[in-house]
């Protein structure tokens, strides 16, 4: 197996132990490949830690650590514990090994609890990837930090924190019933085995270095480079500023989805990954998606947009159903119509080459609302 088949069939792995996680299992996978940091927002609860775990668990020969960060976390438990007998002898050092200095992969739950004691080291740790100790700086191996909350930072000091979380994926419960179905009827034994100790794919270190080095080594089309710009201008004119930093470094990001997806050179499909690169605050994520997508994959644009309607129409339909039936069988019409519609569009991509993931969830999701409607409605089981 290549590199390439083994991250792969990781992450089907991933996908098949998590409902509804795609994007982030995949954000995962590029994340360790560019070398960033990625953060995960969400409720309690919504497979953030176990999911970042099960990763971790599958990366052979690399160093990780894992804490829970709370207002009272110290230096030392992120940093490492003072050496004592060289203190004696006038050093001030610390012993790094095990601790967040010397790791590849780091998982940092509740990350804007950081103090600015550790906010400090990590700021330089992720940016430069260096740390001080015992009076000089050293090279850290980091090759990610992965972080989840279920809050944005608030203190105005975590900017640059968040600013360097180059990859952000908001993650919510599941929205489809039937995955929530399929959760709660797994057998004891496959939810222990979710850990990742049981038989899994695993990926070495080595094999992670290559595999970085060749997705660096992915050629830029001019035309991506200027789709990357028409989406820049598109989001500034939207009041979304994007830092030339964030900018750049999602170039490495591209490189590693078109990598991921088997190619050489990127295309503009492979630009889609900005939506999770270019938004600050959840609010705007859904604006960033739709100007990412109307250039780099309108057909995703298109099924998003059907999605968003047939939601607006599920509200009606479930919301009227007691006070206006008209107005409810209405809403209902209009969500065949949006079905059939992405049906149509999924249809005409086959046809013409390949679906991307984006229009087959949409459909899904959209023939999840239909359902539930005339559940809910009629009493209808489809
Ligand atoms: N989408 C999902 N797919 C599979 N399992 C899920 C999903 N959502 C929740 N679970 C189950 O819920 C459990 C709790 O998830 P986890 O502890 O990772 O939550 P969390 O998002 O880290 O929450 P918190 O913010 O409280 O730390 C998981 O062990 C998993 O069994
Ligand atoms: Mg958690």
């Amino acid at each position: 197996m290549t590199v390439r088949q083994t991250l792969l069939a990781l992450e089907a792995e991933l996908n098949a132990l998590s409902f509804e996680r795609e994007d982030l299992v995949r954000g995962l996978l590029l994340a360790l490949l560019s070398r960033s940091h990625l953060f995960v927002l969400g409720p309690p609860g919504a497979d953030k830690s176990r999911l970042i775990a099960s990763l971790m668990a599958r990366i052979e020969g690399a160093s990780t650590f894992s804490l829970l960060l709370t207002r009272f976390t110290t230096p030392e438990e992120v940093l490492g514990p003072i050496d004592i007998p060289a203190y004696e002898q006038g050093t001030y050092a610390r012993i790094v090994t095990g601790m967040l200095p010397t790791t590849h992969v780091a998982f940092l739950d509740e990350v804007f609890k950081a103090n600015s004691a550790i906010l400090n080291a990590l700021l330089e740790l992720m940016n430069e990837r260096t740390y001080r100790n015992g009076g000089s700086t050293r090279r850290s191996p980091l090759v990610s930090i992965l972080t989840a909350s279920n809050e944005l930072p608030q203190a105005e000091e975590l900017g640059p924190l968040y600013d360097r979380l180059l990859l952000r994926y908001e993650v919510g419960y599941m929205a489809d019933e039937a995955n929530v179905t399929r959760l709660l009827s797994r057998p004891a034994s496959a939810r222990s085995a979710q850990n990742g100790r049981a038989h899994t794919t695993r990926v070495s270190l080595d094999q992670l270095e290559e595999a970085q080095v060749e997705a660096a080594g992915v050629h830029l089309h001019e035309d991506a480079i200027s789709v990357l710009l028409r989406i820049r201008s598109d989001l500034r004119q939207a009041g979304l500023v994007v830092s030339d930093r964030r900018l750049f470094q999602a170039l490495g990001v591209i490189r590693a989805q078109a990598w991921l997806e088997g190619r050489a050179m990127a295309v503009d499909e492979d630009l889609e990954v900005l939506t999770h690169v270019l938004w600050t605050e959840p609010k705007d994520r859904r604006t960033v998606a739709e100007r990412v997508l109307t250039h780099a994959a309108p057909a995703s644009a298109k099924a998003l947009e059907l999605r968003d309607l047939a939601a607006e129409q599920r509200k009606i339909a479930l919301e009227k159903r007691t006070t206006s039936e008209q107005e409810a069988a209405e809403a209902m019409t209009k969500l065949k119509g949006l079905v059939e519609s992405l049906v149509a569009l999924r249809r005409d991509l086959h046809q013409r080459g390949s679906v991307p993931p984006r229009v087959d969830r949409a459909l899904a999701e959209v023939q999840a609302m239909r359902r539930e409607v005339l559940r809910t409605c009629l009493g209808v089981e489809v």
